[in-house]
């Protein structure tokens, strides 16, 4: 293993999403958001989703989360002792403009986020903001039908513009879109979309969906530019990363096509501001018919993020030529690699790949990187001694950040690494907090019990040694 340094001022730290953690959904005037109709699942099942309302006899995980709402204040004191140099949340929008198309925002709301942001910075932790993470107001899928609807995109403005202005100063890199790209597959039409209709959730409604978060992604991109020249604008895609399946030169292509689909039709866009070449002939023979204005191509052109972020968990097979035994990947299942191993939830586990991924992005991109989601989603049991021993966890972040370094040392300018969930939230897929990514353990159980206490795991104190030292003691 190479003995590569890694960049002076990196920027190490964790990250949630408002939706999996805040909890308080009913409190501060917050309005509900597609995240409080979805039930608690349990492993390998899918969540349920109630449209109209949250039920009486149902159990939703997110509307008290693990209760970020009222630990804030205990948790970023936790961030700032593991040495966090950035944290990435997001703002819920529905905590701002409770039904999504208000034109006034729900100020006790945003003194929520005054509250964090200044916390944060007070222990001199840089915030990045999530605009939006999978919880678009109820309101606007239930009046609108979500994201295929242009109108959004002005709503979206409403609530971007307002969180330009008031932390303007305090916050300075933010992620338009939360993994844009997950519209590529139905998982994203409930999540990235909000189309609750099952029957509404067709590719085509998707991509039409995904352009005008792409419009509204520019606009926000220049806003934020014009309010602020020091606000730096990223992306953020899931990284599908789909190994051929086989050297049969159909599998090679298909492995393209598919990276190419999953990845590059959102990222391209993005970053270079129009459309890549394959996407036609992928929407003709998908019978993709977007629904786009004329103003479309330059609002596209001049909204061009200033860095891309990536999720990152692990990779798949695919192949067109053999079938083989089926595994879960993020969004996606496709087929097992017999190198590598999984998680308990059938997520493979690929360090090396991590380092290929970056190197595809570099190469395309030429821009700055964030990490902004790696991690391990696994069972944590309270040991004897009443601590976590999570080594299971600490190998998965010592593999990745290694092949971060290696990366570097290829020429990719990385510049953050947020490990995901970095304290136990509810999981996005499955609606489980058993599904644990956190080095904090947090009290709280799939039958609602828990006392949603905090403690640090074995991880804690490691991921804390790797910040300090800036990743040479791993
Ligand atoms: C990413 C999402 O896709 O993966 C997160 O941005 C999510 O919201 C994370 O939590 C891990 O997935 P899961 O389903 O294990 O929570």
């Amino acid at each position: 293993m190479s003995k590569i340094q890694m960049p002076e001022g990196f920027l190490w730290g964790g990250a949630t999403a408002a939706n999996q953690y805040e909890g308080g959904w009913n409190e501060g005037g917050r309005g509900p958001s597609i995240a409080d109709v979805l039930t608690g699942g349990s492993v390998n099942t899918e969540r349920r989703l109630t449209p109209a309302a949250p039920l009486e006899d149902e159990f939703y995980p997110n509307h008290e989360a693990t209760d970020f709402y009222h630990h804030w204040k205990e948790d970023i004191k936790l961030f700032a002792e593991m040495g966090f140099k950035i944290y990435r949340f997001s703002i819920s929008w529905s905590r701002i403009f409770p039904k999504g198309d208000e034109t006034t925002p729900n100020e006790e709301g945003l003194q929520f986020y005054d509250k964090v942001i200044d916390e944060l910075l007070s222990y001199n932790i840089e915030p990045l903001v999530t605009i939006s993470h999978y919880e678009n107001p109820l309101h606007l899928s239930l009046e609108y039908g979500g994201w295929k609807n242009r109108k959004l995109i002005d709503f979206y403005m409403n609530f971007a513009e307002v969180l330009f202005k008031r932390y303007k100063g305090k916050v300075k890199y933010w992620l338009t879109f939360n993994e844009i790209n997950m519209l590529t597959v139905p998982f994203g039409g409930v999540f990235c979309a909000g189309i609750l209709d099952e029957k509404e959730n067709t590719e085509e409604n998707r991509y039409q969906a995904m352009h005008h978060q792409l419009v509204a992604s520019a606009l926000a991109v220049k806003l934020a530019h014009e309010i602020d020249e020091d606000n730096k604008l990223g992306c953020m895609l899931a990284y599908h990363n789909g190994y051929p399946y086989t050297c049969h030169p159909e599998d090679i292509l298909f492995a393209q096509q598919y990276g190419q689909i999953h990845n590059s039709i959102a990222g391209d866009v993005h970053v270079r501001g129009k459309y890549p070449a394959f996407a036609k002939r992928h929407f003709e023979e998908h019978n993709v018919n977007l629904q786009v204005k004329p103003e479309d191509a330059k609002i596209l052109n001049e909204g061009r993020v200033d860095f891309v972020s990536i999720s990152y968990y692990s990779s798949i097979c695919v192949s067109t030529t053999k079938d083989g035994e089926k595994t879960a990947g993020n969004g996606t299942e496709n087929i097992k690699n017999p190198y590598l191993k999984a998680s308990e939830w059938g997520w493979q586990i690929d360090a090396v790949g991590l380092r290929y991924v970056l190197n595809q992005v570099y190469d395309r991109y030429e821009l700055p990187i964030m990490i902004v989601e790696n991690g391990l989603g696994a069972v944590d049991k309270v040991s004897e001694d009443g601590k976590i021993h999570d080594d299971y966890r600490i190998e998965y972040m010592k593999k990745h950040i290694e092949q971060m370094k290696e990366a570097i040392y290829d020429g990719v300018d990385l510049i953050a690494y947020t490990c995901w969930g970095c304290t136990d939230i509810v999981s996005a897929s499955t609606g489980e907090v058993k599904k644990r990514y956190g080095l904090i353990y947090v009290n709280k159980h799939d039958d609602g019990s828990g006392d949603l206490s905090r403690m640090p795991k074995d991880s804690f104190y490691w991921y804390k040694k790797a910040i300090e030292s800036n990743g040479e003691e791993l």
